[in-house]
């Protein structure tokens, strides 16, 4: 009898716990704290499995003089980058079109209606231009211009 009486306390207590640390786990993932470290590590994650450089793509990018005319979040007189990825979303050629954009100085209208080339990047290093492209590519959260 006695015997008893323990063993249901013991289960009780163990019961207890469980469901007290289901309540913290439930807690953690309201507040969405945990959702989104996990959301931060995974694009990490992902920029890395891409191959980004995202520092080197910036500093090409600035040391060719595109923030002039382009900004990650804003458009200025060109789009805005994050535009250009969401424009390119879905076109497998999308690289080579944007590489051949940035290299061979074709023409681009702009707002006012006159034309001139566009700028190229100051390097000659395909890869880094390449790096340069998908980091753009990657960028999330545009609108189709
Ligand atoms: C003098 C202004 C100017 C500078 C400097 C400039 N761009 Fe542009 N860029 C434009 C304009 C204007 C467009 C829009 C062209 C169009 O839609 O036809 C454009 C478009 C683009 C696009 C999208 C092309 C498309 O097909 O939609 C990319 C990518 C781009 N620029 C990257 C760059 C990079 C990288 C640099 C630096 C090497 C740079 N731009 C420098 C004005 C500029």
């Amino acid at each position: 009898m006695v015997q008893c009486t323990i063993h249901r306390r013991a289960d009780s207590t163990a019961f207890e716990a469980k469901s007290a640390s289901r309540r913290i786990a439930l807690a953690r993932s309201s507040r969405g704290v945990t959702r989104l470290a996990v959301a931060a590590a995974s694009l990490l994650l992902s920029l890395e499995a891409a191959g980004l450089d995202v520092g080197a793509a910036e500093s090409l990018a600035r040391h060719s003089g595109c923030n002039k005319c382009h900004a990650v979040e804003k458009k200025k007189d060109g789009p805005a980058l994050r535009d250009v990825a969401a424009k390119y979303r879905d076109d497998e050629h999308a690289e080579d079109k944007l590489i051949k954009h940035v290299t061979s100085g074709e023409m681009v209208k702009f707002d006012d209606g006159h034309k001139e080339e566009h700028k190229k990047v100051k390097t000659q290093d395909l890869e880094q231009t390449k790096n340069l492209i998908n980091w753009i590519l990657s960028l999330q959260g545009g609108t189709k211009y």
